[in-house]
C-alpha cells in the first residue's frame, strides 16, 4: 500500500427523479450560466425540458452552447470559452456524457485565463482555477462526472490529449439512472468497456506487488460492470442494472480504486486516443480493440497479474500462469465481441497499413504522459496484435 491523498469534493446526487435538483444546486454558484450539451439526444428523450424547467424555476439566466460532438473538439471548446467570457457567466452546466462534461471542464478552465486552452492539454500551463461546474450525467462510461480529467481533440493537429487537475472536479453531479434508458446498445457496451479499461489500466500498471484491497475492489467492479451491462443490453429500462452500471462507471475512475497503488499509467488509453483522433472511433470501441492487444503484449513478459484476473474474474482453471493469462484475455475479448464492441482494427475499418501512422500519432501523448517505454515500434507491435 503506497501513501496517497484522496480528495473527492464532488457532491453526488444519485437516483430516480433527481434531475430537478440541477436548478437549485447551480443557483448556489451564480445567476448567469452556460448550458453545454451534445448533438440532441437530450431533446429527444426529454432531459433538456426537465433541466431547463429546473434552471428557469431557480431564476437562472441561461446561455446555451449545444453541439458537443462525441470525441469533443477544441474549436467547439474555444467557442464556449468566448461565450462564457462575453456573457460573464458565473457557472457552467453540462448535460450529457463524458464528451459534454469534458468540454464543459475545458470551458470552465479556459474562461479563467487569457492563454489558449490547448496549452493545458499540452502540459504547458496548469489549471489554477475554473468556473463552478454542475452536471447531469446521461451515459455511464467516462467517469468525468466525479474526476478531474478532461480529454479534447485538436482537430487541426489530429491530436486527442487528456489532462487532469484536482480543481477540474465538478462541484455537483446528478446521476439519475433513468437518464441512461435511451442510451443505444452500442454506446451502452462502449461505456462498459471504457469503465473496465479504467480499472484494468490501474490493475495492470501498478508496480506495487501487494495490493489485495484494490485488486478485489477492481475485480468486483469489473464483474459488476459485465453483469449489469449484460442485463441492460437485454432490457434497456432495467432500473437496477442501469443504476449498478452507472455507479460502477463513476467508481471506476473517481480515484477510489487507484488510491494506494502508487504510480500507475494509462497506456491502453494512450494508444486508443490515436484511433479516435485519426479515425473518430468511439472511445470505448477503440478500447475493446486495443485492450486485448496490449494485455497480450504485456502478459508475455509479466503474466502473474493477468493470470490472477483470469482466475478471479473469469474462473479460469488452467494451472500454467501464462496459459491462464492468455485464456483470461481471450474470455475478456469474447465478452467485448458478444456485447457488440469491436475487437479488431478490421472491425473498425482501419487498414493494417494505418498501424505506423497510428503509432507515430501516439508518441506525443506518450511523451506528455511520460510513458517512456512506448516508442513507435512498441506501439506498432501492440497494434499488430489486433489487426
Ligand atoms: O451528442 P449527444 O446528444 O450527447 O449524444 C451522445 C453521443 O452521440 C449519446 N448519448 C449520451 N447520452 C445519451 C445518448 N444517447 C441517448 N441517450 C442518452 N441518455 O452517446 C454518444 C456518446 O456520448 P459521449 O459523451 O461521447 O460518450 P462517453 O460518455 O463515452 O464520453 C466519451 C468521451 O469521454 C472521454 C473520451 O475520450 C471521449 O472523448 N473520456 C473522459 C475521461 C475523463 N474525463 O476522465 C476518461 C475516459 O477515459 C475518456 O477518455
Ligand atoms: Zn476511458
Amino acid at each position: 500500500m503506497q501513501n496517497f491523498v484522496l480528495h473527492l469534493p464532488t457532491k453526488i446526487i444519485f437516483g430516480r427523479d433527481t434531475i430537478k435538483n440541477i436548478g437549485p444546486e447551480t443557483a448556489a454558484f451564480g445567476g448567469r450560466i452556460l448550458l453545454v450539451y451534445g448533438s440532441g439526444s437530450i431533446k429527444q428523450n426529454g432531459i433538456y425540458d426537465r433541466v431547463t424547467v429546473s434552471l428557469a424555476q431557480a431564476g437562472l439566466t441561461v446561455i446555451e452552447h449545444p453541439g458537443v460532438k462525441s470525441n469533443p473538439v477544441l474549436s467547439h471548446v474555444r467557442e464556449g470559452i468566448r461565450l462564457a467570457k462575453e456573457h460573464k457567466v458565473e457557472a457552467v452546466v453540462a448535460v450529457g456524457g463524458g464528451s459534454v462534461i469534458d468540454s464543459a471542464k475545458a470551458i470552465c478552465a479556459g474562461a479563467e485565463v487569457n492563454h489558449d486552452v490547448w496549452l493545458f492539454f499540452k502540459g504547458k500551463k496548469g489549471v489554477k482555477s475554473k468556473l463552478p461546474l454542475t452536471c447531469v450525467l446521461t451515459l455511464a462510461a467516462a467517469g468525468s462526472e466525479m474526476n478531474g480529467g478532461m480529454v479534447i481533440t485538436n482537430e487541426e493537429t489530429s491530436q486527442k490529449f487528456g489532462t487532469g487537475n484536482q480543481l477540474l472536479k465538478p462541484e455537483v453531479s446528478i446521476l439519475d439512472p433513468t437518464a441512461t434508458f435511451t442510451v443505444p446498445p452500442s454506446y451502452t457496451a462502449y461505456g462498459a468497456v471504457d469503465a473496465i479499461a479504467h480499472l484494468l489500466e490501474f490493475y495492470f500498471t501498478t508496480s506495487d506487488p501487494a495490493t489485495p484491497v484494490q485488486d478485489r475492489f477492481m475485480e468486483g467492479l469489473t464483474i459488476n460492470i459485465m453483469e449489469s451491462c449484460r442485463k441492460v443490453l437485454t432490457r434497456p429500462d432495467d432500473y437496477q442494472a442501469r443504476a449498478d452500471l452507472m455507479w460502477c462507471a463513476t467508481l471506476a475512475l473517481n480515484g477510489l480504486t487507484a488510491a494506494g497503488l502508487g504510480m500507475v499509467g494509462f497506456p491502453m488509453h494512450m494508444i486508443e486516443h490515436s484511433l479516435s483522433a485519426l479515425y473518430d472511433v468511439p472511445h470505448g470501441a477503440g478500447l475493446s480493440v486495443v485492450m486485448p492487444a496490449w494485455m497480450k503484449w504485456r502478459a508475455a513478459e509479466a503474466p502473474a497479474k493477468f493470470a490472477q484476473l483470469a482466475r478471479r474474474v473469469f474462473a479460469v482453471e488452467e494451472k500454467d500462469q501464462y496459459l491462464a493469462a492468455l485464456e483470461g484475455i481471450e474470455r475478456l475479448k469474447s465478452w467485448f465481441r458478444e456485447s457488440g464492441s469491436p475487437v479488431s482494427l478490421r472491425d473498425l475499418d482501419i487498414p493494417e497499413s494505418a498501424i505506423p501512422a497510428l503509432a507515430d500519432n501516439s508518441m506525443a501523448l506518450a511523451a506528455i504522459w511520460r510513458l517512456k517505454e512506448y516508442d513507435s515500434a512498441v506501439v506498432s507491435s501492440i497494434l499488430s496484435n489486433c489487426r
